[in-house]
Protein backbone atom coordinates (compact mmCIF):
# COMPACT_ATOMS: atom_id res chain seq x y z
CA UNK A 1 0.00 0.00 0.00
CA UNK A 2 1.73 3.01 -1.53
CA UNK A 3 0.57 5.40 1.35
CA UNK A 4 1.75 3.30 4.05
CA UNK A 5 5.09 2.73 2.53
CA UNK A 6 5.65 6.78 1.60
CA UNK A 7 4.22 7.64 5.43
CA UNK A 8 7.05 4.88 6.95
CA UNK A 9 9.58 6.41 4.72
CA UNK A 10 9.00 10.03 5.85
CA UNK A 11 8.04 9.08 9.67
CA UNK A 12 9.27 5.98 10.53
CA UNK A 13 13.00 5.83 12.66
CA UNK A 14 14.85 2.54 12.23
CA UNK A 15 16.20 2.16 15.91
CA UNK A 16 18.02 -0.89 14.69
CA UNK A 17 18.45 -3.67 12.11
CA UNK A 18 15.42 -4.54 13.85
CA UNK A 19 12.95 -2.13 15.23
CA UNK A 20 11.32 0.38 13.45
CA UNK A 21 9.68 3.11 15.39
CA UNK A 22 6.27 4.58 14.31
CA UNK A 23 4.85 5.76 16.87
CA UNK A 24 3.93 9.54 15.06
CA UNK A 25 1.47 7.50 13.17
CA UNK A 26 0.59 3.92 14.56
CA UNK A 27 1.63 3.05 18.11
CA UNK A 28 1.51 6.50 20.14
CA UNK A 29 -0.25 9.06 18.19
CA UNK A 30 -2.41 7.89 15.82
CA UNK A 31 -3.01 9.24 11.97
CA UNK A 32 -6.71 8.95 11.45
CA UNK A 33 -6.56 9.41 7.69
CA UNK A 34 -3.89 6.88 7.39
CA UNK A 35 -5.86 4.09 9.85
CA UNK A 36 -9.53 5.12 7.50
CA UNK A 37 -7.39 4.79 4.20
CA UNK A 38 -6.19 1.12 5.94
CA UNK A 39 -9.56 -0.05 6.81
CA UNK A 40 -11.13 1.08 3.24
CA UNK A 41 -8.30 -0.99 1.28
CA UNK A 42 -8.43 -4.17 3.51
CA UNK A 43 -12.22 -3.94 3.66
CA UNK A 44 -12.04 -3.86 -0.39
CA UNK A 45 -9.63 -6.99 -0.11
CA UNK A 46 -11.91 -9.53 2.35
CA UNK A 47 -15.72 -7.84 0.96
CA UNK A 48 -16.32 -11.01 -0.72
CA UNK A 49 -15.33 -13.15 2.09
CA UNK A 50 -17.82 -13.63 4.46
CA UNK A 51 -16.35 -12.30 7.87
CA UNK A 52 -18.42 -11.98 10.42
CA UNK A 53 -16.00 -10.40 13.00
CA UNK A 54 -12.59 -8.40 12.82
CA UNK A 55 -9.96 -9.63 15.65
CA UNK A 56 -7.07 -7.65 17.14
CA UNK A 57 -4.69 -7.47 19.85
CA UNK A 58 -4.39 -4.70 22.18
CA UNK A 59 -3.35 -1.97 22.02
CA UNK A 60 -1.84 -0.87 18.66
CA UNK A 61 -4.21 -2.94 16.27
CA UNK A 62 -7.33 -1.29 17.82
CA UNK A 63 -7.29 1.79 15.33
CA UNK A 64 -6.70 -0.17 11.80
CA UNK A 65 -8.88 -2.84 12.93
CA UNK A 66 -11.65 -0.36 14.28
CA UNK A 67 -11.21 1.06 10.73
CA UNK A 68 -12.04 -2.24 8.73
CA UNK A 69 -14.76 -3.36 10.76
CA UNK A 70 -16.77 -0.36 10.38
CA UNK A 71 -15.90 -0.63 6.54
CA UNK A 72 -17.34 -4.09 6.62
CA UNK A 73 -20.34 -3.11 8.91
CA UNK A 74 -19.07 -5.72 11.39
CA UNK A 75 -18.06 -6.19 15.09
CA UNK A 76 -14.35 -5.78 15.76
CA UNK A 77 -13.02 -8.11 19.14
CA UNK A 78 -10.00 -6.92 20.61
CA UNK A 79 -8.00 -9.67 22.56
CA UNK A 80 -6.85 -8.22 25.81
CA UNK A 81 -3.49 -9.01 27.35
CA UNK A 82 -4.43 -8.48 30.96
CA UNK A 83 -7.60 -9.86 32.59
CA UNK A 84 -9.87 -7.54 33.91
CA UNK A 85 -12.88 -7.87 36.80
CA UNK A 86 -15.09 -7.45 34.50
CA UNK A 87 -14.04 -10.08 32.16
CA UNK A 88 -16.36 -12.99 32.82
CA UNK A 89 -14.55 -16.15 34.00
CA UNK A 90 -15.94 -18.14 30.66
CA UNK A 91 -12.32 -17.35 28.84
CA UNK A 92 -10.04 -18.83 26.15
CA UNK A 93 -6.41 -18.13 26.93
CA UNK A 94 -3.15 -18.95 25.56
CA UNK A 95 0.25 -17.90 26.49
CA UNK A 96 2.61 -15.16 24.60
CA UNK A 97 6.25 -14.44 24.75
CA UNK A 98 7.04 -11.52 23.19
CA UNK A 99 10.93 -11.58 21.48
CA UNK A 100 11.30 -7.82 20.43
CA UNK A 101 9.90 -6.52 24.25
CA UNK A 102 11.11 -9.71 26.37
CA UNK A 103 7.96 -9.81 28.07
CA UNK A 104 4.94 -13.01 28.13
CA UNK A 105 1.43 -11.67 29.06
CA UNK A 106 -1.65 -14.23 28.61
CA UNK A 107 -4.05 -13.57 25.22
CA UNK A 108 -7.54 -13.65 26.75
CA UNK A 109 -11.11 -13.92 25.04
CA UNK A 110 -14.42 -14.63 25.97
CA UNK A 111 -16.47 -17.36 24.47
CA UNK A 112 -19.06 -15.13 24.50
CA UNK A 113 -17.66 -13.19 21.27
CA UNK A 114 -16.26 -16.41 19.14
CA UNK A 115 -18.80 -19.44 17.80
CA UNK A 116 -18.59 -22.38 15.18
CA UNK A 117 -20.25 -19.39 12.80
CA UNK A 118 -17.59 -17.09 12.99
CA UNK A 119 -15.46 -16.67 9.89
CA UNK A 120 -12.60 -14.03 11.30
CA UNK A 121 -10.34 -11.35 9.74
CA UNK A 122 -7.12 -10.89 12.37
CA UNK A 123 -5.72 -8.12 12.01
CA UNK A 124 -2.12 -6.39 13.77
CA UNK A 125 -0.06 -3.42 13.29
CA UNK A 126 3.39 -5.38 13.03
CA UNK A 127 4.74 -8.86 12.51
CA UNK A 128 7.55 -10.21 13.64
CA UNK A 129 8.03 -13.58 14.97
CA UNK A 130 4.32 -14.10 14.18
CA UNK A 131 3.46 -14.76 18.06
CA UNK A 132 0.70 -12.69 19.10
CA UNK A 133 -0.99 -13.49 15.63
CA UNK A 134 -0.68 -17.58 16.17
CA UNK A 135 -1.95 -16.96 19.86
CA UNK A 136 -4.99 -15.08 18.63
CA UNK A 137 -5.42 -17.74 15.62
CA UNK A 138 -5.17 -20.23 18.49
CA UNK A 139 -7.80 -18.51 20.48
CA UNK A 140 -10.34 -18.17 17.59
CA UNK A 141 -10.28 -21.82 16.53
CA UNK A 142 -10.91 -23.03 20.13
CA UNK A 143 -14.31 -21.40 20.31
CA UNK A 144 -14.76 -22.66 17.09
CA UNK A 145 -14.09 -20.28 14.80
CA UNK A 146 -12.39 -20.10 11.11
CA UNK A 147 -9.35 -17.39 10.68
CA UNK A 148 -10.14 -16.26 7.13
CA UNK A 149 -6.83 -14.27 7.30
CA UNK A 150 -4.41 -12.35 9.04
CA UNK A 151 -3.67 -8.91 8.37
CA UNK A 152 -0.92 -6.47 8.92
CA UNK A 153 -0.04 -3.63 8.19
CA UNK A 154 3.67 -3.84 8.81
CA UNK A 155 5.30 -7.07 8.05
CA UNK A 156 9.20 -7.24 9.13
CA UNK A 157 10.11 -10.07 6.50
CA UNK A 158 13.54 -10.39 7.68
CA UNK A 159 12.19 -11.93 10.65
CA UNK A 160 9.84 -15.54 10.54
CA UNK A 161 6.41 -14.59 11.13
CA UNK A 162 5.01 -15.05 7.92
CA UNK A 163 7.22 -18.15 6.81
CA UNK A 164 5.90 -19.45 10.48
CA UNK A 165 1.79 -18.31 9.84
CA UNK A 166 1.83 -19.72 6.24
CA UNK A 167 3.54 -23.44 7.46
CA UNK A 168 0.80 -23.64 10.19
CA UNK A 169 -2.07 -22.66 7.07
CA UNK A 170 -2.56 -18.80 7.78
CA UNK A 171 -2.87 -17.05 4.71
CA UNK A 172 -1.24 -13.03 5.40
CA UNK A 173 -1.57 -10.35 3.74
CA UNK A 174 0.47 -7.02 4.47
CA UNK A 175 0.30 -3.74 3.29
CA UNK A 176 4.25 -3.04 3.38
CA UNK A 177 6.75 -5.68 4.20
CA UNK A 178 10.24 -4.47 5.41
CA UNK A 179 12.94 -6.31 3.65
CA UNK A 180 16.03 -4.44 5.45
CA UNK A 181 15.87 -2.38 8.17
CA UNK A 182 19.41 -0.34 9.55
CA UNK A 183 20.17 2.39 11.26
CA UNK A 184 18.88 5.55 8.50
CA UNK A 185 17.48 2.66 5.88
CA UNK A 186 14.40 1.61 5.29
CA UNK A 187 13.53 -1.31 2.34
CA UNK A 188 10.50 -2.73 1.29
CA UNK A 189 9.83 -5.84 -0.76
CA UNK A 190 6.52 -6.13 -2.79
CA UNK A 191 3.67 -5.71 -0.51
CA UNK A 192 0.63 -8.37 -0.94
CA UNK A 193 -1.84 -4.57 -1.52
P1 LIG B 1 5.29 -11.17 17.05
O1 LIG B 1 3.96 -11.10 17.75
O2 LIG B 1 5.18 -11.03 15.56
O3 LIG B 1 6.09 -12.37 17.44
O4 LIG B 1 6.10 -9.91 17.51
P2 LIG B 1 6.90 -9.67 18.84
O5 LIG B 1 6.35 -10.55 19.90
O6 LIG B 1 8.35 -9.77 18.53
O7 LIG B 1 6.50 -8.19 19.11
C1 LIG B 1 5.41 -7.91 19.89
C2 LIG B 1 5.24 -6.46 20.18
O8 LIG B 1 6.33 -5.67 19.67
C3 LIG B 1 4.01 -5.92 19.53
O9 LIG B 1 3.57 -4.86 20.30
C4 LIG B 1 4.53 -5.39 18.22
O10 LIG B 1 3.67 -4.41 17.70
C5 LIG B 1 5.81 -4.79 18.68
N1 LIG B 1 6.82 -4.71 17.61
C6 LIG B 1 7.43 -5.71 16.95
N2 LIG B 1 8.34 -5.22 16.10
C7 LIG B 1 8.26 -3.88 16.21
C8 LIG B 1 8.95 -2.82 15.57
O11 LIG B 1 9.84 -3.00 14.72
N3 LIG B 1 8.60 -1.56 15.94
C9 LIG B 1 7.61 -1.31 16.86
N4 LIG B 1 7.32 -0.03 17.12
N5 LIG B 1 6.98 -2.28 17.50
C10 LIG B 1 7.29 -3.55 17.16
P3 LIG B 1 2.65 -5.09 21.53
O12 LIG B 1 3.39 -5.65 22.67
O13 LIG B 1 1.48 -5.91 21.08
O14 LIG B 1 2.28 -3.64 21.91
P4 LIG B 1 1.16 -2.66 21.46
O15 LIG B 1 1.88 -1.51 20.86
O16 LIG B 1 0.25 -3.29 20.47
O17 LIG B 1 0.46 -2.39 22.72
Amino acid sequence: MRLLEDKILKEGIPLSDSVLKVDSFINHQVDPTVMKEIGKVLADHYRDKGITKVFTIEASGIAPALCTAQELGVPLVILKKQTSKTLSSDVLQTNITSFTKGTSYELTLSRKYISPDDNILVIDDFLANGEAASGAAKLIEAGGGRVEGIAILIEKSFQKGRNRLNEAGYKVTSLARISHLAKGVIEFCEADI
